[in-house]
């Protein structure tokens, strides 16, 4: 039986790019720095459900450098179990709160350490307020959405999916005279579409944050045709609603709902609009998988080794912070449940009509 104090790590929420990296570093620095073991809570906090809890020993030994390069996270990872609205078979709904605090103050953790979006990290907060459960907090998301964070482990490398996407469809669509339209994912913002928009050379980029007019985009397709090119890319992001205002929305098993459908309601319009021929291409998951690119390694290690100091030094129920180039922390509270849009009037956005890239509101 060992006598080392131990610290625990989740990873809670849909998963992305960068989350190994995270848990190797807070795994290495807490060994490395402060002689603590590390152990994983398997599947967020399903994990907690039952009376022996699912663990994983995560020694140094298991943390080598080949986990910086895997997409996922060794620890699974959950988005559809909220313990305070647990789905039984029967389509019920029951609270199990209380099993999961019970069993975590059982593992006899000096803190654990969370990774989660803007929603699991508001339910770790309850959770935490709730059962008195020291926890400290790292932002990921590919959508880049949390606030108080400039950004998120798995946005880099989404962005980078992305571009390397428009990189491949251009020479297509040109090879074909066509008008592609790639969907991207970004839940209520349009961060991946902007930035990987402007970074492939996409002519035309909708986001949630600015409403568009068909005939704006119509006119731009147009445009590009008079002036003597033969295709066009135009960039979507999954959050866009129809020119109505009508979200699109599929079903998924279970009942649940995710966005779907934007791309090929504009890849129908458009072509009727203007006779291109057009073809979409969604992107979906891809862009939540694969290996972490540098940028997205970095900051998961630099977060995952912050996270292990602020348990070190007792400062629980913050959340760790990318902010002009440092890592700072700043209270979970402020940042559980709450979203953070892209600026219609910040950098990329100005870039973007510095460019001449129609957002279709003009
Ligand atoms: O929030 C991250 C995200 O990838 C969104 O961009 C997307 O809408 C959603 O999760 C997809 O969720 P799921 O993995 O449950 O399909």
């Amino acid at each position: 039986m060992t006598t080392k104090p131990r610290i625990g790590i989740m990873t809670s929420g849909g998963d992305c790019a960068g989350l190994n990296a995270a848990i190797r570093a807070a795994v290495l620095h807490a060994e490395h720095s402060y002689g603590w073991e590390v152990v994983g809570i398997k599947n967020a906090t399903q994990g907690l459900m039952s009376e022996t809890p699912q663990l994983i020993e995560l020694s140094t030994e298991k943390m080598s450098a080949h986990l910086l390069r895997e997409g996922g996270t060794i620890l699974g990872a959950i988005n559809n179990r909220n313990p305070y609205h647990f789905p039984l078979p029967d389509g019920t709904r029951v609270d199990r709160s209380a099993e999961v605090i019970a069993n975590y103050h059982k593992l006899g953790l000096r803190g654990v350490i969370g990774i989660g979006g803007d929603g699991s990290l508001a339910l770790l907060q309850r959770l935490t307020t709730q059962g008195n459960i020291p926890m400290v907090a790292i932002p990921k998301t590919i959508d880049n959405d949390m606030v108080l964070t400039e950004t998120s482990i798995g946005f880099d490398t989404a962005v980078q999916v992305a571009t390397e996407a428009l990189d491949r469809l251009q020479p297509t669509a040109a090879s074909h005279s066509r008008l592609m339209i790639l969907e991207v994912m970004g839940r209520d913002a349009g961060r991946i579409a902007l930035a990987a928009g402007i970074a492939g050379g996409a002519d035309i980029i909708l986001i949630p944050e600015i409403p568009y007019k068909l005939a704006h985009i119509a006119a731009k397709i147009e445009q590009i045709r008079q002036r003597g090119r033969n295709f066009s890319l135009l960039v979507v992001a999954e959050a866009v609603k129809s020119e109505s205002g009508e979200s699109m929305m599929m079903q998924h098993h279970g009942g649940e709902s995710r966005y779907g459908g934007i791309g090929h309601y504009l890849g129908h319009k458009l072509m009727e609009m203007t006779g291109a021929e057009t073809r979409v291409t969604v992107l979906g998951h891809v862009q939540r998988g694969g290996q972490p690119s540098p940028q997205d390694r970095l900051i998961a290690s630099a977060f995952g080794v912050r996270a292990v100091d602020l348990i070190h030094q007792g400062k629980f129920n913050r959340m760790v912070a990318w902010s002009a180039g440092q890592v700072i922390d700043v209270p979970m509270a402020d940042v559980a449940g709450k979203t953070r849009a892209a600026d219609p009037k910040g950098i990329e956005v100005t870039t973007a009509r510095g460019l001449g890239i129609c957002l279709g509101d003009e």
